[in-house]
């Protein structure tokens, strides 16, 4: 079937083939944990939110709440009031009575060579009281203190986080392949005193000096007034000093050394109020400035730990592993905080997944026997492209695997279906944001039918919208796009942005509020900035951004944060990022600079302006290219045209540009960027179409 749609300014056209249904094979239909339709019905529009309850009740609880939802101040919700309990207690001490010997974590090392490692949860929980002892005691932290964490993927990452969790200290981790910068900023705004990091890790067959960044990072906090007084470093081979950047005396200190005075030390685990913040994660938006998402304890947790049981299908018996990294969301719901809140053993891997080459990710799930495996489109799609044919090579067997954090296209879906799963695999695309703390849009793994390129039907409990512009629903089947909007609360939904109320509800809240006095929730519909379009199927395709962020790899980055760090460049004078459709990575950006009158060397200019998105963001946000442009084009008002930039970039039509202040630039940058012949116009994907039209 062709859908075809009409163009208008706030309904895109949509034109695409809708895939054949494929369906879950009988053998995992026979083992899951959601093979009941009966659930649906539980967890429908009048069941609401007491439905919730059930996920809830997979927790521990100090206290058992009294009211589900507290919806009094929109669209500020509380969860599970009157409830009391510990996160890092849900996800360690309670498996000891059962599972202490059971694997937690296998660590595997990205060097093949170096042995891997098995931390079990008796080893966990020793570890995790131990950490906690020094943040408590040591570094003098308590319940509401934040500590930012700038770590990569080793072990000692979930276990600070744990010790966090533990003394209710709100952990802010940020990415490891972010910057010393992106973390000192990320740590001033959080008011963070204490850092922790790693000395070194391993990444694509070199050694990262990782403790550089951390007095990048220092600095980058106090000249925002936010001095850290400790730094905390884990050392990535015990004994060895990795690094060669000094320890600070008085300001650094290596873990191992701190924790000789805190052997065998145990502390209690912090009874919290379910609207205790567990973590702040930021996230780029559509200004410059990230914004740390904020998470409640209670509902965050209850609501990870319902959808890994029933999305990711997680079995006590299961080898689990996510490759994601936990310094995005991903890792934090689907890594940490769900599966050990269920008791699952998790693969922990260090490094890249084709080093040193594209059979790897194969090895390890036919060495660890891991069954249940976790990705994203960037990832299956660079693996495929090196190693088309790996995956048969080893003797692993998936019972499920996941897709998230970009919209997959058929083709990829197929080559994961049939060659990674081995046509004997459920797979889920999963479509929610590091805002939303769990999945939103997900088959049943054992109830719905997979549908290649579509998210799918809403998960348990989630009702979702699509409005356009002016805020009239679009309805299914009619192939036009719109806004997805969710148009109630969840548990997992985050609390606010952290010390900004007002941004919280300006963005997500107020386009769509129907009576900002309305303490009903059915007048506050969230704005999740995606576009998307339902089929008569009741499946959601999801169609990427509709603001300035561009989803590279599947990791969100603010086009405004990326022109701010090219401004840091005394050559340029104006920068405007656009994102640009690569064939791995989905998007990438693409920066156009006009330079200050009398600099000549276009060619220097450029190389300081990737340097300095590389300092400032980091080496993911590196650009697909830099365009050195002599204007770039204007509204009469002076308004940079970004959307006629993309247009360019991805060989798009560029439209009318008569009405510009300057249209004759269009062609001239044009004749730059394609060269002088003609070129094939390309029709572009959705969110490229409407890149920069909110301007
Ligand atoms: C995109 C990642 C299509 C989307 C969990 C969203 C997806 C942004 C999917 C959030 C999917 C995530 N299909 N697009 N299955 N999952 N996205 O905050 O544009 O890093 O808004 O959270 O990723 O990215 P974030």
């Amino acid at each position: 079937m062709t859908l075809v749609g009409k163009t208008q300014a706030s309904e895109i056209a949509v034109h695409w083939r809708e895939e054949e249904y494929v369906h879950p094979p009988a053998h995992f239909v026979a083992q899951a944990h959601l093979a009941d339709p009966a659930v649906a019905d539980r967890f429908r529009e009048e069941n609401f939110p007491e439905c919730f309850r059930e996920y809830a009740d997979l927790l521990t609880w100090d206290q058992y709440w009294h009211t589900t939802l507290d919806t009094s101040h929109p669209p500020f919700w509380k969860w599970f009031v009157g409830g009391r309990l510990n996160a890092c207690y849900n996800c360690v001490d309670r498996h000891l009575a059962r599972d202490k010997n059971k694997a937690a974590f296998i660590f595997v090392p990205e060097a093949e060579t170096e042995p891997i490692h098995t931390l079990t949860y008796q080893e966990l929980y020793v570890r995790v009281n131990e950490t906690a002892a020094v943040l408590r005691d040591f570094c003098g932290l308590k319940a509401g203190d934040r500590v930012t964490i700038h770590m990569p993927m080793i072990l000692e990452l979930p276990i600070a986080m744990l010790a966090c969790a533990r003394l209710g200290i709100v952990h802010s981790v940020v990415f490891g392949g972010f910057s010393g910068e992106a973390a000192g900023l990320r740590a001033a705004d959080s008011g963070s005193r204490v850092m922790i990091y790693a000395d070194a890790y391993h990444r694509n067959g070199k050694l990262i000096d990782h403790k550089a960044s951390a007095d990048i990072a220092v600095r980058t906090s106090a000249a925002e007034g936010q001095p850290i007084e400790k730094v905390l470093v884990w050392r990535r081979r015990d004994g060895e000093d990795l690094s060669n950047t000094p320890m600070v005396p008085g300001r650094d200190f290596y873990m191992e050394e701190l924790l000789k005075s805190y052997r065998r030390a145990r502390v209690a685990p912090v009874s919290l109020e379910a609207e205790h913040p567990l973590f702040l994660m930021y996230t780029s938006g559509t200004t410059g400035k990230p914004k740390g998402c904020q998470h409640r304890t209670g509902g965050y947790l209850a609501y990870v730990a319902g959808t890994a049981r029933y999305y990711q299908d997680i079995h006590p018996e299961d080898v689990y592993w996510c490759m994601a990294d936990i310094g995005w969301i991903t890792g934090h719901s689907y890594i940490v905080y769900g599966p050990l809140a269920l008791g699952a053993t998790n693969v922990l891997y260090e490094g890249v997944p084709n080093y040193p080459d594209a059979g790897r990710p194969w090895r390890i799930a036919e060495q660890l026997d891991v069954n249940i495996f976790h990705t994203s489109p960037t990832a299956i799609r660079m693996l495929r492209k090196s190693g088309p044919d790996e995956p048969q090579k080893y003797r692993y067997r998936f019972k499920h695997m996941t897709t998230v954090g970009e919209p997959i296209e058929p083709e990829t879906w197929r080559w994961y279906h049939d060659v990674v799963g081995k046509r004997e695999a459920v797979i889920v695309d999963t479509w929610w944001q590091t805002e939303t703390g769990g999945f939103l849009i997900t088959t049943r793994p054992a109830l719905d039918a997979m549908k290649a390129g579509s998210a799918g039907p809403p998960a348990l409990g989630i009702f979702p919208v699509i409005y356009d512009e002016d805020g009239k629903e679009i309805p299914g089947g009619t192939g036009r796009a719109g806004n997805i909007c969710i148009r109630n609360p969840w548990p997992g939904i985050m609390q606010t942005v952290w010390k900004d109320d007002d941004r919280f509800v300006r963005q997500y809240y107020s386009k769509y509020c129907k009576d900002p006095k309305s303490r009903d929730w059915r007048d506050w519909p969230y704005f999740a900035a995606d576009g998307a379009v339902l089929a008569p199927d009741g499946y959601y395709r999801i169609l990427g951004r509709v603001d300035d962020v561009i989803n590279v790899a599947g990791h969100r980055l603010g086009t405004k944060e990326i022109e701010s760090a090219c401004l840091t460049v005394p050559q340029v004078a104006e920068a405007a990022v656009v994102p640009v459709v690569d064939e791995i990575k989905g998007r990438m950006p693409a920066i156009y600079v006009s330079l200050k009158p009398g600099v000549t060397d276009a060619k220097g200019a450029a190389e300081h302006v990737v340097a300095a998105v590389e300092t400032m963001i980091g080496k993911i946000a590196r650009p697909k290219s830099v365009h050195i442009v002599p204007d770039l084009p204007k509204t009469r008002s002076g308004k940079i045209m970004r959307r006629i930039l993309a247009a360019i970039s991805n060989r798009m039509d560029t439209g009318d540009v008569t009405t510009l202040a300057n249209p004759e630039i269009v062609e001239q940058i044009r004749r730059q960027v394609q060269g002088e012949g003609p070129v094939e116009l390309q029709e572009g994907p959705e969110d490229v179409r409407r890149f920069g039209e909110q301007e």
